[in-house]
């Protein structure tokens, strides 16, 4: 740097306001499919390619200084694709979580799985239950994968989980509140997402964190999940930080502050 650049120690320059970085970031991962279609390739090698860009999805968000990250891998939904394709992002998890758990093991990644295991292939759920043990203590970017995942089935895992406790009287009916709601949610201890980013243009959540996405903002980017980057990430996150928030009340300050 120019000495002339070099800001002197009389006079400290003050750090200019950064934009606001979203403390938690869900993705609904949208359009990998249409991304091969248009370039007259199977599906499947849009699957392929929408898994690296998993992968940047990750590093990008902690460098960008994301604390939580949720990606939407396949929906209770999904289920009503051809049997072949279901199989296929199976196979592409499997894949996912035996090349990539070493080195987001030693990146300090905390994986925590979301959704319901029932239907889900004995040996996925073993895999995915050894990503969660293998980094339990890490302290990095908080790594959710919805995988099996609904919002209003998750909601309704939590009522059962509450149902047995209000039926040995642990708990009272005035005791259930939103608070006590969230955390039965396989999220519970996870904050709600200040920001949800979804690719290909769809406008909607699609069963998505339909509880924690109360006050999410939410970011509709025109481009498929197999193009998603680094940059496309920060658009997002610059996008969020014009947002102001209000969460029902009067106060007009940005997220920046
Ligand atoms: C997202 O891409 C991947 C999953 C939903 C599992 P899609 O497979 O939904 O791609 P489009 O929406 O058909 O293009
Ligand atoms: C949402 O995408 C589910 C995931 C990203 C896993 P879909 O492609 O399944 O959503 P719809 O069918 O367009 O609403
Ligand atoms: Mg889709």
């Amino acid at each position: 740097m120019p000495a002339r650049l070099q800001p002197s120690a009389a006079q400290p320059q003050a750090t200019p306001p950064g934009p606001a970085v979203p403390v938690h970031v869900g993705i609904i991962m949208d359009g990998n499919g249409r991304w091969a279609a248009e370039r007259g390739l199977p599906r499947a090698e849009g699957h392929r390619r929408g898994m690296e860009a998993v992968r940047q999805a990750v590093s990008s968000a902690t460098e960008l200084g994301v604390k939580y990250l949720t990606i939407f891998s396949f929906s209770s939904e999904n289920w009503t694709r051809p049997s072949e394709e279901v199989q296929l992002l199976f196979a592409l998890l499997r894949i996912f979580i035996q090349s990539d758990l070493a080195d987001l093991h030693e990146k300090n990644v905390k994986i925590t799985v979301i959704g319901a295991d029932e239907g889900v292939p004995k040996d996925i759920c073993l895999l995915l239950e050894d990503a969660e043990r293998v980094t339990a203590n890490n302290t990095g970017l908080g790594f959710q994968v919805a995988f099996n995942y609904g919002g209003r089935d998750e909601i309704a895992r939590a009522v059962r989980r509450i149902a047995p406790k209000l039926m040995r009287g642990e708990v009272t009916p005035a005791e259930i509140t939103p608070a006590m709601i969230a955390a039965h949610l396989d999220t519970a201890g996870i904050p709600d997402p200040d920001l949800i980013i979804r690719t290909s243009g769809e406008l909607r959540l699609s069963n998505f964190l339909l509880w924690q996405a109360a006050y999410s903002e939410l970011v509709f980017l025109p481009i498929y999940w197999p193009e998603f980057d680094r940059k496309a990430f920060g658009q997002a996150i610059d996008e969020f930080s014009r947002r102001k928030r209000r969460y029902g009340g009067l106060a007009t300050a940005s997220v920046a502050g």
